[in-house]
């Protein structure tokens, strides 16, 4: 594809996802690395984007199609590197091309002012700004982990993710192949090496974080013919992780969404998990205490994966989480109530809201106690301790934010 041909995908994608849709569905699609570098950092850098354009124009309102113009062509020159009279010369061209030629004059004199307030605000705006995050979430994140681990966590989200994946027979000889540093069975490598073992079906990409759910099931229950419920399981990487990672264990994935679940299909049947079950979560279609290990990784505001998915933090709300928090709370009840005596509940998210986690353990039902889960990771790994005795990873640049929660049925 050309480069004038990337900008104007880049675009057209970049207007669905201010419509509601998911980059990277959108994306999942598109070969090459032009559009995607352009659409991420323009999801990525949008606050900080909109804060530069808007100190060049005479009122902020502008039509969505011009202003998603005036994002791409500063990201570009800021982020990517693209020289701005090229990048100035293409926004051009794409508003004529779209039918808006008045608009020119604007984008011309936008596009050679903005950078310097670009500059400006990387250089002295406060740090949300700077780092291109709401200032509510900037707020929450210094109130529950205190400013520099706030800061830090903003920083990391803004820098692109790797692709980790998980083999599915043994890691393969590839060129530039790289272990992660603290989980075992985690690996990268170049786009061009990974890619085609991912789309032959031998290996699924997966963060860290998430991976780590297949060690402490290892761990936590680690006898064979066990059985083990994911309640939330759809698309799969878990459950598929958990049965190809202990395979003496039985594993039955269960989500409430058919047409999710069976996008885990094959890598079920590859990976061994014993079965997929439409089954609501809050009114489970399986039998009281007939699990010795049910994973719970339950719907949530996945504040852990901006870096993965930065339109989330422009679309998240303060009342979604709390929304969030009370449908969790639902499904706790009903998993505990599938957990065997002498089993687990192991609850996780991709977020790291107290709300969505350790809130919800502050007081546990008396027939569970909280399992430590130091004893169950190995000590490389950089996981701090929440008050309700659950772990979280704070989102750093080779993992995305995670928390968990592990009670045993006395
Ligand atoms: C965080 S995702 C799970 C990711 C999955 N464990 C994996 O590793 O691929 C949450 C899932 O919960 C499912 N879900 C939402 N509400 C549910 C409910 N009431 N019962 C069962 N599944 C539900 C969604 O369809 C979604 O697939």
């Amino acid at each position: 594809m050309s480069v004038s041909a990337d900008r104007r995908r880049a675009a057209g994608i970049l207007l669905r996802v201010e419509g509601g849709a998911f980059a990277s569905r959108l994306l999942a699609s598109v070969s090459g690395p032009g559009v995607r570098a352009r659409v991420m950092a323009v999801l990525r850098w949008r606050r900080s984007l909109d804060e530069a354009i808007n100190r060049c124009l005479k009122k902020s309102a502008i039509e969505a199609e011009l202003r998603i113009i005036l994002r791409l062509a500063l990201a570009e020159i800021v982020e990517i590197g693209v020289p701005a009279p090229v990048a100035g010369d293409a926004a051009v061209r794409l508003v004529r091309q779209m039918g808006k030629a008045r608009a020119a004059g604007l984008v011309n004199a936008v596009i050679r002012r903005a950078p310097g307030w670009w500059a400006k605000i990387m250089e002295d705006a406060p740090p949300d700004l700077k780092f291109s995050h709401p200032e509510w979430i900037w707020n929450r994140w210094k109130e529950n982990f205190g400013g520099e681990a706030a800061e830090a966590a903003m920083r990391e989200a803004q820098k692109p993710a790797d692709l980790w994946a998980w083999f599915l027979e043994g890691a393969p000889d590839l060129e530039g192949l790289v272990a992660h540093p603290w989980l075992d069975g985690a690996f990268s490598a170049p786009a061009r090496e990974l890619l085609p073992v991912l789309r032959a079906g031998d290996a699924y990409a997966m963060d860290p974080s998430s991976q780590l759910i297949a060690h402490l099931v290892a761990k936590v229950h680690p006898s064979a013919g066990g059985r083990v419920l994911d309640l939330c399981a759809a698309p799969g990487g878990k459950a598929a992780r958990i049965a190809n990672f202990n395979p003496g264990l039985d594993v039955v994935a269960a989500d409430l969404s058919l047409a999710r679940l069976g996008l885990g299909r094959s890598l079920f049947e590859r990976a061994g998990v014993a079965a997929a079950v439409v089954s609501d979560a809050g009114s489970p279609a399986f039998a009281v205490e007939s699990f010795d290990l049910v994973l719970l990784d339950a719907p949530c505001s996945g504040s852990g994966t901006f870096r993965r998915h930065p339109e989330l933090k422009d679309r998240l709300r303060p009342e979604d989480i709390k929304g969030r928090a009370e449908l969790q709370g639902r499904l706790i009840s009903s998993a505990l109530r599938l957990v065997a005596p002498g089993g687990t509940l192991l609850y996780s998210t991709c977020s790291i809201e107290p709300e969505e986690n350790e809130r919800h353990f502050r007081r546990i039902p008396e027939a569970f106690e909280v399992l430590p889960p130091g004893e169950y990771l190995s000590e490389s790994v950089p996981w701090i301790e929440t008050d309700s005795g659950g772990g979280r990873l704070i989102p750093a640049s080779g993992w995305d934010g995670f928390s968990f929660q592990l009670l045993r049925k006395k």
